[in-house]
């Protein structure tokens, strides 16, 4: 977050969507006394505003708005204001009927719900671009308005767009890579099913076709896609920029969110942020949750950023919505400053009584201040205010998991030796660092390494020159390095690197994989440990790699089936650190095992005195203590601290309650 906007909310941000619009204005002065008694002091207006914004074209009618901001202003509550832009009124769409967007079998998707555009479509941007302008020589220098919001979660429902000019627009974009249509062919492999273009125009989307599509026509649509929406942004944050120099600019991310190349997207955003929905049924909602505040403050380069959205109990999009446990809502909204966030918002403030969104979970509930949200509302409120210490400090981390968008892209691509899912391999190495209580970043494959101990490398199946270099770079310089199957297996233009995988990192290894051996949905392969005493023997699933050794010693072996006797995971000493390779997935205990001499080889704290479901971070001078649990716990800290929620010394034995929570720092 940027020096201005901290001046502006001074310690962590607290509050929530805010739709006055929705809402006679009688209400509109009970929000502000209920967000005063909630300690809220920063709201987000406008997001699905533009046809009570511009009911017509070039006219902003924006009294209601006037209003709303000046009762924030004056009740020194910030604003985060929308350019209004995610959902093109009925007007707009009549006039231009070609905005509404084609999916890739050829439906063009009706008016009716909403973020219904083409982002490729002339007449949609412009209007946007119109709109934002508008919107900012209205509200440039408002005492209220701390932040610009462009847009609302680019690329949800509608990811990508396959219609005519889309077409066209992903010509002009190939264009711009290839140059020659010859290079296009041989990027695309087009002597393979018969697929040399001989004109640009006979180039398309890669639309519904009678089997698989071209790979690398795939890709190239995801790149495109990816762009063409950051087009859209940028268009947007220039008009802007015109009005309201200085003032930082944002849209809110989805966590894990396959068709935004977040890497790109967050160097072009001034305030990085996030919303985050996991699945309270889930349980491990919150280790999901840790993992979008982890990337999230990654991919924005360690910067403080901001929970955009989050719901302050169930949401009502899911087939059966769940209620937030009593406490979860604090404890997630914890977890965020713990890892680097800088405000902490919901959607939305006052639960909605019409739409598509009135059953999702609001601040201030349909029941009213007496229940049990608006109770945990007010004391989050409460909490965030004595945190303030911790708002805009780093959060260190020592080891990073490599993520790559254009990787994730190709690797879920059909026609793979096996269905794999970036997400559920990511959680299952994620997992036993959480339960350790060692802080991850995600790193993109060419990003500076030098600030890790550990590099993590699962399924990076796509692998850039350069992204190579950098992995064995590191470890020549004495990084330790863990590579999973399936990484290093295609360059960018998903051309297989031959000659026995991964083609790159071999030497590094210390080995060769002849052939991949993948196992079917819920198989289990027994394995033999030659890990130390206590490191039990485990099986693996998913996947098998046949390896031959060149260097590398195997730290497990297959004990059954045709791969039996035969490596299954290995180390390499490689300039000064160790490169480990897993060629299956093993089972979380044999998995959490390696990580741990992982760690341990690397140099990094590995806890194994953590209770499961118990959290700890470091940001800044505070140590982030927080139960996910349901039930009291107990557990050693190890020395006395303060808690800064309830200014107790508390230490070294710790007893929690459900869901309990210490942000403790040192005694003074
Ligand atoms: C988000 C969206 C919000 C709201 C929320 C409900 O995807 O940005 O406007 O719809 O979901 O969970
Ligand atoms: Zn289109």
């Amino acid at each position: 977050m940027s020096r201005r906007e901290r001046q502006a909310v001074r310690g962590i941000g607290y509050g929530g969507d805010y739709n006055p619009e929705q809402w006679p204005e009688s209400t509109w002065a009970e929000d502000i006394r209920l967000m005063a008694e909630a300690g809220v002091n920063l709201v987000t207006v406008g997001v699905f505003s533009w046809s009570r914004l511009q009911p017509a074209p070039s006219d902003l009618t924006a009294g209601w708005l006037d209003r709303a901001l000046g009762l924030l202003a004056d009740a020194g509550i910030g604003v985060d204001l929308a350019t209004g832009t995610a959902s093109p009124p009925p007007w707009l769409v009549a006039a231009h009927p070609e905005i509404l967007p084609v999916t890739a079998d050829g439906r063009r998707l009706a008016l009716g719900s909403r973020q219904h555009y083409c982002p490729s479509v002339p007449a949609f941007r412009a209007a946007a671009v119109d709109l934002a302008s508008r919107m900012a020589r209205r509200y440039a220098g408002h005492p209220a308005v701390t932040m610009w919001h462009v847009s609302n979660e680019y690329g949800c429902h509608v990811p990508a767009c396959y219609c005519e000019l889309s077409a066209e627009a992903f010509r002009d974009w190939l264009r711009a890579r290839y140059g020659e249509l010859g290079r296009l062919n041989e990027a695309w492999g087009g002597a393979v099913w018969s697929q040399d273009y001989t004109s640009w125009d006979q180039v398309q989307p890669p639309r519904t076709t009678p089997t698989f599509p071209n790979p690398a026509q795939h890709l190239d649509f995801a790149r495109f896609s990816s762009d063409e929406l950051l087009a859209c942004y940028r268009a947007e944050r220039e008009a802007i920029a015109v009005h309201s120099p200085g003032t930082p600019v944002t849209t809110n991310f989805l966590s894990l969110f396959r068709p935004l190349d977040q890497f790109r997207w967050a160097a072009e955003l001034d305030v990085v942020a996030v919303d985050s929905y996991p699945d309270p049924a889930d349980a491990e909602a919150h280790l999901l949750s840790a993992m979008t505040c982890d990337l999230t403050r990654s991919v924005g380069g360690g910067r403080p950023w901001v929970l955009m959205e989050q719901a302050p109990n169930a949401v009502n999009w899911r087939p059966v919505n769940v209620p937030k446990a009593p406490g979860q809502y604090r404890a997630l909204s914890l977890q965020a400053v713990a890892r680097g966030g800088d405000a902490i918002l919901s959607f939305q403030w006052r639960a909605a009584a019409t739409g598509a969104e009135k059953f999702h979970s609001g601040m201030l509930p349909h029941a009213g201040t007496d229940s049990r949200v608006w109770r945990e509302v007010v004391r989050l409120g409460a909490d965030l205010g004595l945190l303030a210490p911790v708002a805009g400090c780093e959060v260190p981390a020592e080891v990073a998991l490599l993520l790559d968008w254009e990787s994730w892209w190709a690797l879920e691509a059909d026609s793979h030796p096996r269905r794999l899912r970036l997400i559920e391999l990511l959680r299952e190495f994620y997992r036993p660092l959480f339960e350790a209580g060692v802080t991850v970043d995600f790193a993109h494959p060419e990003g500076d390494l030098s600030g890790y101990r550990l590099v993590l490398v699962p399924a990076l199946y796509l692998v850039s020159d350069a992204g190579a270099d950098n992995v064995r770079r590191f470890a020549a310089t004495g990084g330790t390095v863990l590579i999973s199957f399936f990484s290093g297996i295609v360059d960018t233009s998903e051309r297989i690197r031959l000659g026995g995988y991964p083609a790159p990192w071999r030497d590094l290894l210390g080995l060769r994989v002849e052939e991949f051996a993948p196992l079917p949905d819920g198989a289990v392969v027994r394995l033999d440990s030659v890990l130390e005493a206590g490191e039990a023997d485990g099986s693996g699933r998913v996947w098998q790699d046949v390896i031959d050794l060149r260097g590398a010693d195997p730290l497990l072996r297959y004990a059954e089936g045709h791969l039996a006797g035969q490596p299954a995971a290995t180390s390499h000493p490689y300039g000064g650190g160790e490169a480990f390779y897993l060629g299956t997935l093993p089972d979380r205990a044999t998995l959490r095992a390696l990580l741990a001499r992982a760690c341990h080889r690397a140099g990094v704290a590995f806890r194994t005195d953590l209770p499961p479901g118990v959290e700890m971070v470091r940001r800044g001078g505070c140590l982030f203590v927080i139960s996910h649990l349901d039930r009291p716990v107990e557990f050693e800290l190890g020395g006395k601290s303060l808690d800064l929620l309830t200014s107790d010394i508390v230490g070294p034995a710790v007893a929690l309650g459900p869901r309990g929570i210490l942000v403790l720092t040192a005694r003074d």
